[in-house]
């Protein structure tokens, strides 16, 4: 995301995502010609990949909770999942789409252990069933500079954090995803340490705006996305929010987080949305949002805690600047 391509930011998005008319001409085009084409030939790939990168995946019905739903035009399910980083595979906007079609998200176990008095391995199924499902329409502030508004299907965290009992040792938790170099690419390739680890102090974690989540958009997660089971922490930069978790660890120690081993001055622990705190190599008082890239479009002036400021009283007394 940040340390390959400094100057990414720069690039204008509509240069890097193809129009949805091209795109689909496009598409039609090589799948007419893979057809016409020799059978499980190099076209006929390309034609599924994309067919894939667009399929609509299985409904999952969830009730709208209007009180954690932010009112913003909500961005296109293209866009949401075209322009991704998820660096198991790949490290461009456009490379998860294309090859996330290799993760097998069935069966799936979530391991749920460490200072907890009921530790356990649920099966996804019965993880998303484990309480009732709602959509949440949650602004998502990347650190890159750009932002989504992305209708997300999930639960508070807190529901499953109450069921494992937490003893008096846990102080945080950690999100250990997949990294498995048969399914991701990207593995193969050392610009991150995998797993992608992330973490979250324990009143973070139970925030009711904390949301464990399986769906987007009325469906179950795309795989670029992070299906099957991601977190989604709205007030703090996206990198927070891990994909495809497979262990959900409570800790007396704070986390070593992937993006903050990988350089330390520049991802802090926290992360929290803030537009009086600079990236060191950027600022991050404004935002573009995503699907309102015209060439005069001014960008949108960034939030604190991305507009949440139900959870500043999470932070009260803390210096921000010293935990960015
Ligand atoms: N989780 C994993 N496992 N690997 C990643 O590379 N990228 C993060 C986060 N979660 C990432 C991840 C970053 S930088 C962002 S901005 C969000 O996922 C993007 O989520 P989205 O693609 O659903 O918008």
């Amino acid at each position: 995301m940040l340390i390959r391509r400094p100057n990414g930011l720069d690039i204008p998005y509509a240069s890097e995502i193809t129009p949805q008319a091209v795109y689909e001409q496009r598409r039609e085009f090589i799948k007419k010609m893979a057809m016409g084409a020799a059978a499980g030939g190099a076209l006929w790939e390309m034609a599924n990949r994309e067919a894939f990168a667009q399929t609509a995946a299985a409904k999952l019905p969830a009730k709208l909770n209007p009180a954690y739903s932010a009112l913003d035009k909500q961005t296109p399910f293209k866009d949401a999942s075209t322009y991704n980083n998820y660096y198991e595979f790949g490290t461009d906007k456009s490379e998860p789409a294309v090859n996330a079609h290799t993760l097998k998200t069935r069966p799936w176990t979530v391991s749920i252990e460490g200072e907890v008095k009921k530790p356990m391995t649920i099966d996804i199924d019965a993880l998303s069933k484990l309480a009732p499902l709602e959509e949440r329409a949650y602004r998502l502030r990347c650190v890159e500079g750009w932002s989504m508004v992305i209708p997300w299907i999930g639960y508070s965290l807190s529901n499953l954090i109450k069921k494992v009992e937490p003893t008096g040792n846990a102080k945080y938790v950690e999100f250990v995803t997949l990294a498995d170099p048969k399914q991701m690419p990207g593995v193969n390739s050392r610009v991150l340490n995998w797993p992608y680890v992330e973490g979250l102090r324990m009143d973070e974690a139970m925030h009711p705006l904390t949301l464990l989540t399986v769906g987007m958009y009325g469906q179950v997660l795309p795989n670029q996305n992070g299906a099957p089971v991601r977190i989604v922490v709205p007030w703090k930069y996206g990198f927070k929010s891990a994909k495809s978790i497979v262990k959900i660890r409570f800790v007396k120690d704070m986390p070593k987080t992937a993006w903050n081993i990988s350089a330390p001055s520049e991802y802090g622990f926290y992360s929290n949305v803030n537009p009086d705190v600079d990236h060191p190599r950027w600022s991050q008082a404004t935002e573009r949002r995503i699907g309102e890239d015209g060439f005069f479009q001014k960008k949108r002036k960034t939030l604190m805690f991305n507009g949440y400021n139900d959870v500043a009283s999470l932070y009260t007394g803390m210096d921000l600047k010293k935990n960015f």
